[in-house]
């Protein structure tokens, strides 16, 4: 359906549709004629949703670092998910992990070999040499965010650190293709190559996502996608970048006991940082790091 150009906008900004999207429908049609996936109109998030998901993603934040103010060795799993919980709450946040699809915790803490999805618990105790994937996720407000970080535990080999630094950096690599009327795939694509560059490798059956209103929203945001392909990215469009990078081989497996945990296959480190990111009109913006 087509709006009216002087009726008011459909994303609520008060504009006339001529002065606010008509420009943007118009552009996206015209990917769509060529054949391209492009964005539902809900994946377009207004100024007023992006400030909201911009607040949320200010507990994300704080909630991770005050997990990095305290995680060390001899910490259980438990005691992060406490104090993730405790924290969000605190500044009237809900942690979003918590009952999502029965996930049973509010954090996801997944360590060495263990790809992402790590649950919490009592048993688990950090120790020197781990690598840690703290993964916090928060709704404030009805708005979602999402981001995780790696911590290195006391003294790492090089080998893991050097795992740790490089995935960080493809998170920032395929950042910089973060812009209009580029695609997902010239992200996906980037991550890919410069992983691969270092010998390590990425997981393929998981990968990234929309969110904002929801905790996973459209689209999917794989990173062994090529240049090119996949959907258009559009302004108002917000999505997580969160590369799991393997020091072995790609393949995974999911925990038989409790349907969650990802470990890698063959049994080496996995590490993984992730970023909300929402698309701009002259690029991009980082909500969370
Ligand atoms: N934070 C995870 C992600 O990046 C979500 C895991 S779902 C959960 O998508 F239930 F395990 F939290
Ligand atoms: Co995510």
């Amino acid at each position: 359906m087509k709006p009216n150009r002087n009726d008011p906008c459909w994303c609520g900004s008060g504009l006339k549709y001529k002065k606010c999207h008509e420009p943007i429908d118009e552009k996206i049609a015209f990917y769509k004629s060529q054949g391209h996936i492009v964005p539902s109109r809900k994946l377009l998030k207004t100024p007023e949703q992006i400030e909201g998901i911009r607040q949320s993603s200010k507990i994300n934040i704080a909630v991770l670092d005050a997990v990095s103010q305290v995680i060390r060795a001899g910490m259980t799993t438990e005691e992060i998910n406490t104090l993730v919980d405790q924290k969000t709450r605190e500044m009237g946040g809900i942690p979003a992990p918590l009952n999502y699809e029965g996930f049973p915790k509010s954090v996801c803490v997944s360590i060495n070999d263990q790809v992402c999805h790590g649950i919490p618990s009592s048993d688990d105790v950090l120790k020197e040499g781990d690598i840690v994937n703290v993964d916090v996720s928060t709704i404030y407000q009805g708005y979602f965010s999402d981001s995780s970080r790696m911590f290195l535990i006391g003294e790492v080999k090089p080998e893991w650190k050097k795992l740790v630094e490089v995935t960080k950096q493809a998170v920032e690599v395929g950042l910089a293709e973060v812009k209009p009327w580029a695609f997902l795939g010239d992200m996906g694509q980037a991550i890919h190559d410069f992983v691969r560059s270092h010998g390590y490798t990425v997981v393929e059956e998981i990968g990234g996502h929309g969110v904002g209103l929801q905790f996973h929203e459209d689209p999917f945001v794989s990173y062994v996608s090529k240049k090119g392909t996949e959907m258009l990215m559009v302004p108002g469009m917000v999505f997580t970048i969160e590369p799991m990078v393997n020091l072995g081989k790609r393949d995974v497996f999911v925990d038989a006991q409790n349907d969650w945990t990802i470990y890698t296959q063959d049994g080496s480190p996995s590490a993984q940082w992730e970023i909300t990111v929402a698309v701009t009109e002259t690029g991009h913006e980082v909500l969370t790091w």
